[in-house]
């Protein structure tokens, strides 16, 4: 790996507090950056970074919570301050001397973290370039979402383009670079004795859940703007489906598995409005500050694949904050004809990632009772004395390595817009079907109608 220095837009901010110092500090603490690699927090005022550092629960990634204190002095010698104003042509030529004056000891790469929201990174994107700092030592890492919808995702997928070529641009997508996400490929690869079920003749369905506890926090004005469509399903959600149903790529190098996941989210048919629900949890408006908020909290999508090998398998994608609890699941739910109990596959990503399998048994005894029993297994358990690595140090590693391989590529990127556009165009006009549910509970939906009847043809 060579050395870098990473240049971080948004130092101060909510994900750079809640995410990335910590996992900077862990990547220190376990020396898994290049010593030498260097921190700049960019900001419009003067920054204190031991009053940044002191803000920050540093340690959050480790199991005591306790921190290593060379971890911290490590992290503490590498990060600067340097103070810019983002439409200012001359802070970023002075951006441009800061990092020619830092190569003089030792040249580094480039990283330029966009830890802010897309709508406040064009103009420096703008600016960057036309002080010189796309070349080919430069990377951008951008954070989603990228866009609102597909018309802004293609001008801001444009804007960046016009600027850096695709090898530069990193687009985070943090839910990749979670363990289970990557064991996923490993498990499709490495099992083969499930290869001959990964098809419609043995999947019935396949659900993917990300419901968390939190309600919005502080982040009222993005989330009020985004909603959980946006915020989860046309990202993490839809890459998660990919990495599950696409074809095993050729290789496992970056670019092979951009091609299979592109593959995949091409062909799948775009989402039924009549298909889509939503929801918004009852102290949402009043958390937001705005009575009138249509914004779901709470989001369900149906979909469909052309190909051959997954028509009639329904896709289920559902994502809500102030749910019961925090879980994220990949459940793989297989045909049963006329059996009772249903056999059915989940990765579980978080918390206590694990995979279970749901067999059905006979219970002990003279009658011929069934039931459902699992073989389970979690990381936690079985890998107990490995390191647990954080979907953001891996990002950051894989950004210094130019690993490109789980990040989202602008072609899938925008797929996942189009995918979702007719839903968010039906939104957009009407909001009579949001249902109102309790913080901390599941939303009971209206039973959603099947899709011949939601297209209004008959079966019969
Ligand atoms: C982010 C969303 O991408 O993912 C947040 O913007 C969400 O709204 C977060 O809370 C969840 O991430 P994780 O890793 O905590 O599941």
């Amino acid at each position: 790996m060579k050395p870098a220095v990473i240049v971080i837009f948004g130092i101060t901010g909510d994900l750079s507090k809640r995410k990335l110092l910590p996992a900077l500090y862990r990547l220190f603490t376990e020396e898994m950056l290049p010593l030498d690699t260097k921190i700049i927090g960019v900001s419009r005022r003067d920054l204190n970074i031991d009053e940044l550092l002191g803000s920050v629960e540093l340690c959050v990634l480790e199991n005591d919570n306790v921190c290593d204190p060379e971890g911290i002095a490590r992290l503490r010698a590498a990060l600067s301050a340097f103070k810019l104003e983002p439409n200012t042509d001359e802070d970023y030529h002075a951006l441009r001397a800061h990092l020619d004056a830092l190569d003089e000891s030792q040249p580094r790469e480039r990283i330029f973290y966009m830890s802010i929201p897309p709508s406040a990174y064009t103009p420096i994107v703008e600016h960057l370039a036309s002080s010189g700092l796309n070349d080919e030592r430069s990377r951008l890492l951008l954070e989603k979402p990228f866009g609102y919808d597909l018309k802004s995702a293609e001008a801001l997928i444009g804007v960046v383009k016009n600027h850096f070529t695709e090898p530069q641009i990193y687009r985070i997508d943090h839910y990749l670079a979670k363990e289970t996400a990557q064991n996923l490929l490993t498990f499709r690869l490495h099992n083969p004795i499930f290869t001959p079920l990964w098809n419609n003749d043995h999947i019935e369905r396949v659900v993917i859940s990300a419901r968390e506890k939190l309600g919005v926090e502080s982040r009222s004005d993005f989330y009020d703007h985004t909603g959980a469509l946006r915020d989860l399903i046309q990202s993490h959600l839809m890459q998660l489906l990919a990495l599950v149903m696409m074809d095993i790529p050729a290789s496992m190098s970056s670019h092979d598995i951009h091609l299979s996941k592109q593959y995949f989210l091409e062909q799948l048919l775009p989402a039924d409005p009549a298909q889509a629900e939503r929801a918004q949890y009852d102290s949402y408006r009043d958390e937001v500050q705005n009575p009138d908020s249509t914004t779901e909290t709470y989001a369900k999508v149906h979909l469909k694949h052309s190909a051959e090998r997954w028509q009639g398998v329904d896709l289920i994608l559902e994502t809500g904050k102030a749910m019961p609890e925090k879980s994220t699941s990949i459940s793989i739910e297989f045909k049963s004809p006329g059996a009772q109990h249903r056999n059915s596959l989940t990765f579980q990503v978080q918390p206590n990632e694990g995979i279970r399998l749901e067999l059905t048994v006979k219970e002990p005894g003279f009658e011929s009772t069934m039931r459902q029993a699992a073989l389970d297994f979690t990381y936690k358990t079985m890998f107990a004395d490995e390191k647990h690595i954080d979907a953001y140090e891996r990002v950051l590693v894989d950004a210094v390595r130019a690993d490109q391989a789980l990040f989202a590529s602008a072609t899938e990127v925008l797929a996942t817009w189009r995918l979702l556009q007719p839903v968010i165009d039906q939104w957009a006009k009407d909001s009579h079907d949001l249902v109102i549910y309790p913080g901390g509970t599941v939303p009971v939906l209206p039973a959603t109608p099947s899709p011949a009847a939601a297209s209004g043809t008959s079966s019969t």
